[in-house]
């Protein structure tokens, strides 16, 4: 039996058990029928069990929450971080009717994180659900959409200064060509970049999607998906640092686990992924002696068992339901024991 399905109560699926006075569809709906990606799997590969603190780092709209807070009852806690005041503002409300203790952290999750291990909190589960939420795309006046004319803010944060405004306007052109090229994909961002630096100053999302479709062929703009797609996914994680914030995050997670601990990440584009994958690799990661050695001298034990060989993603009912889903790959280990701590137990 892997330990994914030990730690998993068998037929643990969503539940549908709230009345019709909740505002929600569904337990795990957030407002105006935000769904959580991957729900039933997250909750699955955790494993909440009752009387268990929980974190979970990317709060929301607090859909995942509400499954974990289910499973882990009246005794257990859970401890919601998110940088976004409208997620502590859905805070306020999932707290009012949560199944168990709770409490919000409104910071940056790796600073977050190490708050809570200096007031030495450990966690039985933590999970992240990387990017941005429906709430934050569905605000039109935020910026995250190229379908709305809006300024050209895309923060999570509305407290930190660097805004798309920002960038668009003050990065040189090829510091923007890189940007859209290493963070988006964006086969034209050498014609963007340009295009952007030429019409300066841009001011809104507008301008900004006129600024990409003139530096694409013309036959690329009718091509799958919105032109500026890739482009506004790029300028989104560079305004809020997202792949920063990961790499800080990670290893302050996986700390403030307690051994049988389990950590599960969801991410939506490959470089969040290649970062999970890797991270959970080393870990999970034993004898590190060269191979020509014929014993091991290193003496190196394996810190996490990967739970999710291959990483999980939607089934095709999901992303009917939801299209976002398309591209969320979720990941997990379980702790097996202390970075500092050798088989048997002692501190090196
Ligand atoms: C995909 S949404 C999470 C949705 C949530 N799981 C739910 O079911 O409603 C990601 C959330 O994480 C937050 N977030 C992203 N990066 C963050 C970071 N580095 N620190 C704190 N919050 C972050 C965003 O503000 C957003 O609210």
């Amino acid at each position: 039996m892997t330990a994914a399905a030990r730690l998993a109560p068998i037929g643990a699926k969503v539940s549908d058990s709230r009345q019709s006075h909740n505002p929600f569809d569904r337990p795990e709906q957030g407002p105006r029928g935000h769904l959580p990606v991957l729900a039933g799997e997250l909750v699955d590969l955790i494993g909440p069990q009752l009387g268990e603190t929980v974190i979970d780092c990317t709060f929301g709209a607090g859909g995942h929450a509400r499954l974990v807070a289910e499973r882990i009852g009246a005794e257990g806690t859970l401890i919601a971080i998110d940088r976004d005041p409208v997620a502590q503002a859905h805070f306020q409300a999932f707290e009012t009717e949560a199944a168990c203790r709770t409490r919000f952290v409104a910071a940056e999750f790796s600073q977050a994180l190490k708050y809570l291990q200096n007031e030495g909190i450990r966690a039985s589960a933590l999970y992240m659900d990387l990017g941005m939420s429906s709430l934050q795309v569905d605000a039109a006046e935020r910026g995250f959409s190229y379908s709305h004319d809006a300024p050209l803010d895309m923060r999570m944060d509305p407290r930190q200064e660097l805004t798309a405004e920002v960038i668009v306007n003050t990065w040189s052109e090829q510091q923007l060509a890189q940007m859209l090229r290493e963070l988006g994909e964006e086969r034209y961002a050498g014609g963007i970049s340009r295009q952007i630096v030429a019409r300066r100053p841009l001011t809104s999302t507008s301008d900004l999607v006129e600024a990409i479709k003139a530096g694409m062929p013309a036959a690329a703009r009718f091509g799958s998906g919105h032109p500026a797609r890739r482009s506004f996914q790029a300028l989104r994680i560079a305004v809020n640092g997202e792949l920063e914030a990961v790499d800080a995050a990670l290893p302050i997670a996986w700390d403030s686990l307690e051994i049988g601990g389990r950590m599960a990440v969801i991410s939506f584009h490959s470089l969040e992924d290649r970062r999970i994958k890797r991270f959970f690799n080393d870990l999970a990661t034993g004898c590190t002696c060269p191979p020509e050695l014929p014993v091991c001298v290193c003496g190196h034990e394996p810190e996490a068992e990967v739970l999710t060989r291959r990483p999980i993603s939607a089934g095709e009912e999901e992303v009917g339901m939801n299209p976002r889903a398309r591209s969320a790959r979720l990941r997990g280990a379980l702790k097996l024991r202390e970075a500092n701590e050798n088989p048997a137990g002692e501190v090196r």
